[in-house]
């Protein structure tokens, strides 16, 4: 962040302030906000919650999330006790308007005590059960009517479907203005997937070959070693199309595919990607199982090694029909697009943690180099590489050495690492920022929200009418069910993981005699 952007004086409101996401994420990325000088001086957090705590004991608890979780390790007693006064603690019920109350009076006696009115923000870090009481007691408690200086911030499940998701969107609407309202999905905030928008529009060298004539096909794999962990109770409600692919895989497909934006406009940009979902062919009801694959992890290993199937799980049920694994072919009918496949895939307990786009090109129009010359020839490759390394490779074909002419695959590498002298931040110390200085641009609107729902919705229906026969039907720690397979089209693949960092990538060249 850059500590020139000087920040209005903001008081934060985390409703759940006592719970898992505020300890583990937003106070370690406003703690490390705070060491880059990215926050206002005058600055408040008030962490409301029900249970009875005192301001010390919730910052000692605070205390030990940012120890684990910040940017910065351990955190510095000098560093800590700095921006630990900045804390403070209100006990509530979400559901008094005398919780509303005593929170105006205490942001009122905070803008007294500073002289000067202050940004409030409203960050709903509660279980969602509650996104859709706090708004309405917001909106009574005339605490969201300043519409310049007052916003909430809403992260997913917004929506279980389609109509749940217009229905709490209606809510926002009847207390904030669309302005007002920060969706977040913590994908956007990640320096890897702002980087596709640079790459795309701020190079002329891809954007003439990003289409139909150059791309035969795209695939964009978010894949996690990690099973549900501690999550079962709230994933098997949801499962991987909602969880994963409503959101951050909607998020790449818009970043990919989207025309170049006219301006760095919050709205425009979001026009952009908007267009892209309403571009996507819709999935007829009765083709659901040609554009999607479900799948379930059961066990693997033994003994030491041995990994629990997902029905084995804390928290999920022991016949459970939730997918952990979720593929799809889906088209975009637009000038840029026609006939392209783009496959996303995103699945837990897979081989490795790896969140990649691979965009392949067409093969070359005519094959002038002789058979023998190209033999293991491959098209070139683009893979943009968001997690866990973060890089560009190109892949293309060069000459080998030696007198004959034969033709070998290589890459080209940018790697994040090697050519910027910066950490990246935590996504959500970017998105936190980006709330205070009001920018949205990182944020999905209503109708973004919708138009993703909607697009998703004849595969829940389908799912939901016809329940899976095959679960489990990959074993934790492959690459989902052999059925993700049978979803591309023949020649395509779904690519193994891209190497960004080669281990011997120093080495010098070995003079070889021929
Ligand atoms: C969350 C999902 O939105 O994203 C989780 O609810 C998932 O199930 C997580 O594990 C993945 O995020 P990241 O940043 O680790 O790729």
């Amino acid at each position: 962040m850059n500590p020139t952007d000087q920040l209005d004086p903001t008081i934060f409101v985390i409703f759940g302030g006592g719970g898992d996401l505020t300890w583990r994420k937003l106070i370690p990325a406003l703690f490390d906000l705070s060491q880059d000088r990215s926050l206002p001086d005058k600055f408040a957090i008030i962490a409301v919650d029900r249970v009875k705590l005192s301001d010390d004991q919730l910052r000692k608890h605070l205390q030990d999330g940012v120890n684990q979780f910040s940017r910065f390790g351990n955190a510095k007693a000098a560093a800590w006790n700095q921006f630990a006064p900045h804390i403070q603690y209100q006990q509530g019920d979400f559901k008094k308007l005398s919780t509303y109350a005593a929170l105006r009076s205490e942001c009122g006696r905070l803008e007294k005590t500073w002289g000067t009115k202050a940004h409030r923000i409203y960050y709903m870090a509660t279980p969602p059960s509650m996104f859709g009481e706090i708004p309405k007691y917001l909106g009574k408690a005339g605490l969201a009517r300043d519409r310049e200086w007052a916003r909430i911030v809403i992260e997913k499940p917004i929506g279980y479907d389609l109509d749940s998701a217009r229905a709490l969107n209606a809510i926002l609407a009847a207390s904030f203005e669309e302005s007002q309202i920060f969706r977040i999905d913590h994908y956007l905030g990640k320096e890897t997937v702002q980087n596709i928008l640079a790459f795309r529009f701020a190079n002329p060298l891809f954007e003439p070959i990003w289409n139909r004539r150059y791309v035969d096909y795209v695939t964009i794999t978010v894949a996690e070693a990690v099973g549900v962990e501690h999550r079962g109770g709230y994933y098997d409600h949801a499962g991987a199309l909602r969880d994963m692919v409503q959101n951050h895989l909607m998020q790449l497909l818009c970043l990919v595919a989207m025309e170049p934006m006219v301006s760095f406009d919050a709205d425009e940009i979001r026009n952009k990607k908007v267009d892209v979902l309403h571009a996507v062919r819709p999935i007829a009801a009765n083709a659901v199982h040609l554009c999607a694959v479900r799948g379930q992890y059961g066990p693997s290993g033994a003994g030491r090694n041995k990994v629990p199937g997902y029905r084995q799980e804390d928290g999920v049920a022991p016949e459970s029909a939730t997918e952990t694994f979720v593929a799809l072919k889906l088209f975009l009918d637009n000038w840029r697009w026609q006939d392209v496949p783009f496959y996303l895939r995103t699945g837990k307990r897979l081989p490795r943690q790896v969140s990649e786009i691979s965009i392949q090109f067409r093969a070359v129009p005519h094959q002038s180099f002789p058979p023998e010359a190209s033999l293991g020839w491959q098209p070139s490759r683009l893979v943009v590489s968001i997690q866990p390394d973060e890089g560009i490779v190109l892949g293309f074909q060069a000459k080998y050495p030696g007198p004959k002419m034969q033709l070998r695959p290589v890459d080209m590498r940018f790697n994040y690492r090697e050519s910027f002298d910066a950490p990246s931040p935590d996504a959500y110390e970017t998105l936190l920022w980006d709330v205070m200085k009001c920018d949205a641009t990182l944020f999905m609107r209503a109708d973004q929200v919708e138009a993703a729902w909607q697009l998703l919705m004849p595969v829940l229906q389908g799912w939901q009418t016809t329940p899976p026969s095959d679960f489990p039907n990959y074993p934790a720690g492959t690459w989902g069910p052999e059925d993700a397979q049978h979803l591309l089209a023949q020649g395509h693949i779904w690519p193994l993981p891209t190497e960004l960092v080669l281990p011997d990538s120093r080495k010098p060249v070995q003079a070889k005699r021929r």
